[in-house]
């Protein structure tokens, strides 16, 4: 046996003693989905929230526990789904929470139970995945503790949580329009970044100092944009869970003047490293401690800066207050800033060290196919998109999980997608016209092989520009093999990390550079795998797995009741 398999028998066996001893949960939540007016950077617009809150309530579970989520959509003209980012859905794959992928959008004043079990610790997060729903704000935080007899390979005091996010004062809905013109209108850098859903628009928590902008808030504290301020006792030692449910931002966090130990990477431990200051994309998550061994006396910034796009969003900021020290005192310095947002180097440099746990499982040696996939922008009739080896995503009427697993044809493009791109293609020049097209296709996997995606990142349109595009995918974890600058060639290969490559559900792609992953298609569903800037998806920057979704036991009822399944569903009932 190979020690993923030992260790995917190990977790088995593990949920399967907590069951008989009864130590698992089934945790129950009832929730509301709808608009609401909210200042989450103190200026008045609507989000969408769950049960009145913004963000979304907070899951706490253990490892092994049950989630039932059962999801009324009160928003009074459009669908919704879930999605749980980082849960791979073991066994429940019409659960993802994917529109057109693994369930129909739930239509107003529908009832879907999400029912799904958490079966590792780490620290997760759940978001919108219709349209630009997650750009509006359908967001919250999925925390796993490690099981009842269980233990984290490190120790802490306490605890903190940062859902990190980004805010338009345009809604959602007109960036979407915006987005799909001709030409296209670009929705521009967000007007606030947000710490748990609250931020301060033109003010700022250190205007004593000369690098912000705006003038000094002025908060009493109770405002639905006040920052939350983390109170600390001295000399204990925290963890600070951190996610980033961005639409477009890269973000970069520190703490003023402590260091930070890196633990925990998208539900999986690392071997532990210090920084001063990290680089967090849209889809990733973290855990780093940090001991309070400052001057006591003293309160500290916690700061978030854009990487990646040149800024013109200020730093979000709140407050690491010591206990007893004033709250309300602010700190003697000015706010930790961040390595310049293109110094690619020190981002290339945090992500090279992220390192496997000892003892995590490895990855298989040898891949059975692999995938090359040219991330480009293009224009298609003159409207802006991304595509993948040419082939720019649109999403189906009827989900791929349904119509897949009852052989419905024309549900979506039955041409196999491309696995490669043209060998003369150069990835450093604007992207010449070389006919992309809108394609539905899925990359259908053999079950439990082993398969190797190298993200190849290209020019965009204009000369001398490469985006930064963190990619995630649904249903797995992969092992990040490795990065590389230019066109990945067979050679390159021999660099892979076969030693401790991290596992993680999301990972980068630098500017001009390539990422090899590589995953089992284990789990049988189908499965999302896209860039996780929302308005890079809206633009067709992703692609479809399926893998051995003949395994898929009953998918319920309540997933299928539109396009193809739907009809299939009636033509049951009335034979
Ligand atoms: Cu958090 Cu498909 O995304
Ligand atoms: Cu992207």
């Amino acid at each position: 046996m190979g020690s993923a398999r030992v260790f995917l028998f190990c977790s088995i066996l593990a949920i399967f003693l907590n069951s008989v001893l009864g130590a698992n949960k089934t945790r129950h939540f009832k929730w509301e989905v709808e608009y609401m007016h909210f200042a989450p950077d103190c200026v008045e617009g609507v989000v969408m929230g769950i049960n009145g809150q913004f963000p979304g309530p907070t899951i706490r579970a253990r490892a092994g526990d049950a989630i039932h989520v059962e999801l009324t959509n009160k928003l009074p003209t459009e669908g919704v789904v879930i999605h749980w980012h980082g849960i791979r859905q073991i066994g429940t794959p019409w659960a993802d929470g994917t529109a057109s992928i693994s369930q129909c959008a739930i239509n107003p004043g529908e009832t879907f139970v999400y029912r799904f079990q958490v079966d590792k610790a780490g620290t997760y997060f759940y978001h919108g995945h219709y349209g630009m729903q997650r750009s509006a704000g359908l967001y919250g935080s999925l925390i796993v503790e490690v099981g009842e007899r269980e233990k984290e390979p490190f120790q802490y005091d306490g605890e903190f949580n940062l859902l990190l996010s980004d805010w338009w004062h345009k809604s959602s809905h007109e960036q979407e329009v915006d987005l799909s013109s001709n030409p296209m209108r670009w929705i521009g850098e967000p007007q606030t970044l947000l710490i748990n859903g609250r931020g301060q628009y033109n003010c700022s928590l250190a205007t004593h100092f000369s690098n912000s902008s705006g003038s000094q808030c002025k908060l009493r504290g109770s405002e639905q944009c006040a920052p939350k301020i983390l109170h600390v006792l001295p000399n204990k030692t925290y963890r600070l869970r951190i996610a980033s449910s961005t639409a477009l931002a890269s973000l970069n966090l520190a703490i003023g003047n402590h260091k930070m130990v890196v633990v925990e990477a998208d539900g999986n431990y690392l071997e532990p490293f210090s920084v001063s200051n990290m680089d967090i994309y849209s889809g990733e998550s973290y855990s780093v401690l940090f001991t309070t061994n400052q001057e006591p006396s003293k309160n500290y910034w916690i700061s978030i800066s854009v990487r990646g796009r040149e800024p013109k969003t200020p730093q979000a900021l709140t407050i690491l207050n010591y206990i007893p020290t004033s709250a309300s005192k602010l700190p003697n310095l000015p706010p930790p800033v961040a390595p310049l947002w293109d110094d690619y180097g020190s981002s290339r440099s945090f992500s090279s060290k992220i390192l496997a746990l000892k003892g995590s499982p490895k990855p298989p040696k040898k891949h059975d196919r692999r995938i090359i996939l040219l991330n480009t922008q293009n224009l298609i009739d003159g409207y802006t998109k991304w595509a993948i080896n040419n082939v720019s995503l649109v999403l189906p009427a009827t989900p791929y999980l349904g119509s897949i697993r009852y052989g419905l044809n024309n549900a979506f493009d039955h041409k196999r997608p491309p696995e490669n791109f043209r060998p003369d293609y150069d990835v450093s020049k604007p992207a010449p016209n070389q006919n992309s097209t809108y394609g539905s296709g899925v990359y259908m996997l053999n079950f439990n092989t082993t398969v190797d995606v190298i993200l190849q990142n290209a020019n965009a349109l204009k000369a001398n520009v490469s985006e930064i595009h963190p990619w995630h995918l649904h249903g797995h974890d992969f092992w990040v093999l490795g990065y590389g600058e230019g066109r990945f060639t067979e050679k390159d290969e021999m660099k892979f990390n076969m030693k401790n490559p991290p596992l993680r559900n999301t990972a980068v792609i630098f500017p001009y550079g390539w990422t090899a992953l590589r995953f089992v298609a284990d789990n049988p569903g189908v499965w999302a795998f896209h860039c996780h800037i929302e308005p890079h998806l809206h633009m067709g920057m992703g692609v479809v797995f399926a893998e051995g979704v003949h395994h898929v036991k009953k998918i319920p009822n309540e997933a299928l009741g539109c396009g193809l399944t739907g009809k299939m569903l009636m033509n049951n009932v009335h034979n």
